[in-house]
């Protein structure tokens, strides 16, 4: 790619190589690129519109006067009250029950959390399969660990469903885990029970974790009777690490929190990452997970409404432009990652293009992988105004300009 931010080289003689190697993820790059581009209509970064629930605000103003510890450090594995409440949820969600001190781990968010991970299993050359279409930043954490990311290819022609048959060749001495994220950043596929099951078992045959990174099983819409969370395979226990974070289905993505259920044993190793790093989440983010966990999450339904109308607006959008995109309807969480039929060099430039002509950024395909170099992700987790008025744009780009 050309688009890296930091290439000067005599920066290279004291940054380490790893870090030489990885760069801001695409995402990141285009919204900041974007934010200089007055009125620029955005879908690429996958904030949610949404408040975080009043419940959970109103819970932590309340905190901030009663509780005269909050701005203190947590034990850094978490608050004991969140971590039995993430007990209680998991074994709601999943069926399995865990114990809050053995397995529970709370994190800010699931970036934090992965990286954790990374640090804790990649010995320098190791190999993550991750999915390809799969998440940016999953990439670039991988190389900071001087970790290798192996390419398992998505099948397309089968709206981006995994292909099991190929995942076994792509193991090797040096791999360390699987990532799976479903439904799928940047696709929107909700992968297959019996695959997933299938891919589990392939795991624990080569005694391999698999790290399911979850931010978007809340967001299923028709599909819920689809979505299958691989955590609640009681024999993967041992082979799972499961990732929750509050960034999106609780609308709370700058809190910065979320949590990982995982063996005890990976659990001592990342303590010690963890608190190296971090120390602790967040206090006052964790007393907002305590709040959260503690009341119904009632307005999830309505989250999922209003996705679900945006989901059908940016389709309908998408199929004015069938000679510009060709996509896979999604079926869960908040993006379209459509194929560019016009005729366009790569994504990263077809990208800067539609940004500066149209004024509209989207996210190039390459960041997601290499069989994303004819793609965009578009994320429509912003209002109907911001979709229609990209949408609007690219009209009149592609048919008058
Ligand atoms: C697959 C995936 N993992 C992790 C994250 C980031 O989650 P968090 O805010 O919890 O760090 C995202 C955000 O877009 C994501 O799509």
């Amino acid at each position: 790619m050309t688009n890296s931010v930091d290439s000067n080289k005599s920066h290279q003689n004291w940054v380490a190589r790893p870090v030489c190697a990885a760069e801001i993820s695409a995402i990141k790059q285009m919204a900041m690129l974007s934010a200089q581009v007055e009125g620029a209509a955005s879908l690429t970064w996958g904030v949610p519109s949404f408040k975080t629930p009043e419940i959970i605000r109103r819970g932590v103003q309340r905190l901030l006067d009663e509780d005269d510890d909050i701005g203190k450090y947590t034990l850094p594995d978490g608050l004991p009250e969140l971590r039995d409440l993430v007990v209680e949820t998991h074994a709601r969600e999943t069926g399995i029950t865990v114990d809050a001190k053995e397995n529970v781990l709370i994190t800010a968010g699931n970036m934090q959390g992965l990286s954790t991970l990374f640090r804790v299993i990649i010995n320098p050359g190791d190999e993550i399969i991750l999915t390809d279409p799969g998440f940016a930043s999953h990439f670039q954490q991988i190389k900071l660990c001087d970790g290798h990311s192996v390419s398992w290819a998505l099948n397309e022609q089968q709206g981006w469903a995994l292909d099991v048959d190929a995942l076994p060749a792509l193991i090797t001495e040096k791999t360390k885990a699987i990532v799976i994220v479903s439904p799928s950043n940047p696709t929107g596929k909700i992968f297959d029970e019996a695959q997933l099951i299938r891919v589990g078992e392939i795991a624990r045959q080569h005694n391999i974790l698999i790290l399911l990174d979850d931010p978007y099983s809340n967001f299923t819409y028709e599909n819920r009777s689809r979505h299958f969370n691989l955590a609640s395979v009681k024999s993967l226990q041992d082979n799972l690490v499961y990732l929750f974070t509050f960034s999106k289905a609780y609308a709370m993505s700058g809190w910065r929190l979320g949590y990982m259920i995982m063996p005890a044993a990976l659990k001592k190793q990342a303590l010690k990452v963890h608190d190296a790093n971090l120390i602790c989440t967040p206090h006052i983010s964790q007393s907002a997970g305590i709040v959260a966990l503690s009341h119904p999450p009632n307005h999830m339904a309505e989250f999922e409404k209003i996705l679900n109308q945006r989901r059908t607006l940016i389709c309908q959008r998408l199929d004015r432009l069938p000679h510009i995109f060709e996509y896979v309807k999604p079926e869960g969480a908040y993006y379209v990652f459509p194929r560019i039929v016009a005729e366009h060099s790569n994504a990263w430039g077809f990208s800067i293009d539609l940004l500066h002509e149209a004024k509209v950024a989207v996210t190039p395909g390459s960041a997601f992988g290499s069989l994303g170099e004819s793609h965009v992700r578009m994320a429509y987790c912003v209002p109907d105004e911001t979709i229609n008025l990209a949408f609007d744009r690219m009209e009149d780009y592609f048919w008058h300009g």
